[in-house]
């Protein structure tokens, strides 16, 4: 993650630096679900569990500000409670019209991230980067904008390299 933030060129130093804290505490708020909505695949999940997931990201920031709040800036509170904003407003908690370009890298790196190097309940995780970028492909057209796209396809090039050499 830290590799692939320090490779945007349209973000200040301070700003990096939060996002890069941001993604590794984000999801924290995950940990308080039940074991069987990390393996239930997404075709079984009831309205019920879209609920509780979706709580996850005011969840993890009151957990963050409750317990380490002294340590982290109200932008990072922001961008936890934010990561799953989406521009038009379909993403939650709050359905921001426009989440701002922070939250936009965030959900960029999240899913390439994911898509990368995750096994999911439903498939595996991809081998090489070429399964990765076409997978990305088919989400760009799907449910992410074009500018998210051409980041992926900047973050692609250096993501590449680095998944060959084992580091990423
Ligand atoms: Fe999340």
């Amino acid at each position: 993650m830290q590799y692939v933030v320090e490779k945007i060129d349209d973000i200040d130093e301070k700003t990096k630096r939060e996002l890069i804290v941001t993604a590794l505490l984000h999801d924290l708020g995950k940990s308080m679900w039940p074991d069987e909505l990390f393996t239930k695949p997404s075709y079984l999940l009831k309205v019920e569990d879209i609920a509780l997931i979706k709580t996850h990201t005011i969840l993890t920031r009151n957990l963050l500000k409750e317990n380490v709040g002294e340590l982290l800036n109200e932008n990072i509170l922001k961008f936890i409670e934010n990561h799953h904003e989406k521009p038009g407003g379909k993403g939650y908690p709050a359905g921001l019209v426009e989440p701002g370009y922070p939250v936009r890298i965030l959900e960029a790196v999240d899913i390439f991230c994911a898509t990368l190097l995750e096994e999911r309940a439903y498939r595996t995780g991809k081998e090489n980067a070429e399964g990765v970028f076409m997978e990305i492909e088919e989400l760009a057209g799907k449910k992410v904008s074009k500018i998210l796209k051409e980041l992926y396809q900047k973050l692609f090039v250096t993501a590449d390299k680095q998944f060959k050499e084992g580091v990423m």
